[in-house]
């Protein structure tokens, strides 16, 4: 008998990034309605859950990760009977839903810090982090912020300076008070009364600070600290409030999840999340720094393999995201690496991340409005084109210029073709979500000649086997073989016999 898994085991999730998915009111920002109106299209992908990235009323210093308040919509996105019913709309479909709970900091807009600013004797002060200089007049300690600059900002008023790992307008919170963390924990059930299936945590590593929050070594303090944090210091109080969270999202029937957004550069530390902090999930971010070098995937896949092996863990697989280049950017264009890279991160051991728009093939925008960001990470953040109409399915001009290629990397005109990267997806979706081996079968690394990842997926006596060229040349490969392919990346057919050859660029999948 099989054991029964929680849904989101060997699922796929979908990153939603509202301002750029569709607009419906005609201001040129996507909005909750415009995500409403797609939602056959996410279904017909065959995606089990969405993620929504922040909806949250907020002064988009950070686009939305600088929240005002928990507990509304942004009247940009639309409001709260908006949410109802998309959330209504999409369970109907059978998918799920998770919001992003920013847990590390607020707006410098939200009451509780305006309230904490007002004065030293505020009742919320020792919410958020204030401290005296340094003698010499300089901030509390050396740390830098994320965005670049120092993670500490004077405040005339009351005297004092406040830390902000992110932007000065991003104020973190003293998870060590017990009120913050109360006030947290009624955020999350405001959300979970309301039906959503789980959270993805952002930067939810950083909630934990050092006592004392002492000075970096020298070498270290003109960096930032957010990849660095999980290697440089205890991380046993963030562990304790992550069990208060799972303890809470847990209390709710449905298998409801956190995924942890960690950063660190030792994918080994990801463990601990899981096992002392109660994380269901965690992203790893490893395969998503790879160029395209099949050695490298190899090394990361069999370290992960090893990482995730630990009970309680369960890997994750993310290609890409809202803040770093898309995949076919990253891949010099690639729409054929593009592809390749599709295969593998809807083949392997783990829950899967699409982010919106690379089931399109998307590339980064360009061009002036682009650079405007000061942190750089616009371009993939790109609005998805819809169809081929001058708006492109959008009730105005977006707020950002389309990427290149929106004539026909835009969803009706992929649609419309079977051969199209899109059907790709969505044949990898289908053959995922009616495979045990591939939903939820072991993982093992095969040997191939050097341009070629192989990997085997086996759950009792059914056994899949995927073969990606890397190279440019057309390769062969000498291991099991025989049987028809299931899926090939190349094309829009499968042919019906393979004779072991993979052509330059491209991935198959075999029943064995
Ligand atoms: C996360 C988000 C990023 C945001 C940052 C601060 O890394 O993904 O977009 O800027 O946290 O909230």
């Amino acid at each position: 008998m099989t054991e029964r898994q929680p849904w989101w085991k060997g699922a796929v999730v979908y990153q939603i990034y509202p301002r750029s998915f569709c607009d419906s009111n005609g201001d040129g920002v996507g909005d909750l309605g415009g995500i409403a109106r797609h939602l056959d299209h996410l279904e017909w992908l065959g995606v089990d859950a969405l993620w929504l990235s922040p909806i949250y009323p907020s002064p988009m210093v950070d686009l939305g990760y600088d929240v005002a308040d928990f507990c509304d919509v942004d009247p940009v996105f639309g409001d709260l009977a908006d949410f109802d019913l998309l959330l209504e709309e999409a369970h109907r479909r059978g998918i799920k839903v998770l919001m992003d709970w920013v847990a590390n900091h607020t707006s410098d807009q939200h009451p509780w810090f305006l309230d904490s600013r007002s004065s030293r004797s505020s009742r919320r002060r020792n919410w958020y982090f204030w401290r005296d200089g340094k003698p010499d007049g300089s901030p509390p300690n050396n740390w830098s912020s994320a965005f670049g600059g120092g993670a500490w900002t004077w405040d005339d008023r009351s005297g004092q300076w406040y830390l902000h790992l992110f932007f000065p307008e991003q104020p973190d919170l003293d998870w060590s008070n017990l009120e913050v963390r109360d006030a947290m924990q009624r955020v999350l059930r405001f959300w979970l009364d309301r039906g959503v299936d789980g959270f993805r945590a952002d930067v939810v590593n950083l909630i934990g600070k050092p006592p004392g929050l002492p000075d970096v070594a020298p070498e270290l303090a003109g960096r930032s600290l957010i990849d660095l944090w999980v290697d440089i210091w205890d991380r046993t109080d963030t562990y304790r409030y992550l069990q208060e969270v799972r303890r809470t999202v847990g209390s709710y029937p449905g298998d409801r999840v956190v995924v942890g957004e960690i950063h660190t550069r030792d994918m080994g530390r990801l463990v601990d999340f899981y096992e002392r902090g109660g994380l269901p999930l965690v992203f790893n971010f490893a395969l998503q720094s790879q160029d395209w070098v099949p050695a490298d995937w190899r090394r990361v896949l069999e370290q992960a393999e090893a990482v995730f092996r630990s009970p309680g863990t369960w890997p994750t697989l993310v290609l890409s995201n809202h803040d770093i280049r898309r995949i076919r950017t990253r891949f010099e264009g690639s729409e054929a690496r593009a592809r390749v890279a599709a295969v593998i991160l809807l083949t392997l051991r783990g829950t899967a991340f699409i982010y919106q728009g690379d089931e399109l093939g998307m590339v980064d925008g360009v061009g002036e409005a682009y650079a405007a960001d000061p942190t750089g990470r616009l371009g993939c953040r790109a609005p998805v084109p819809w169809d081929m109409r001058p708006l492109r399915g959008w009730g105005a001009q977006p707020w950002l210029p389309w990427a290149p290629e929106a004539d026909h990397c835009n969803v009706a005109a992929r649609r419309a073709q079977p051969s199209s990267i899109l059907h790709l997806y969505r044949e990898l979706l289908h053959l995922r979500r009616s495979s045990h081996p591939l939903k939820h079968g072991s993982w093992r690394i095969l040997e191939t000649p050097s341009a070629i990842l192989g990997y085997e997926r086996r759950a009792g006596a059914e056994t899949l086997v995927v073969y990606a060229n890397f190279g440019d040349e057309d390769a062969t490969v000498g291991g099991p073989h025989n049987g028809a392919p299931l899926l090939v990346s190349s094309s829009g057919t499968n042919p019906s016999t393979w004779d072991g050859t993979l052509a330059a660029t491209s991935a198959v999948v075999l029943a064995v």
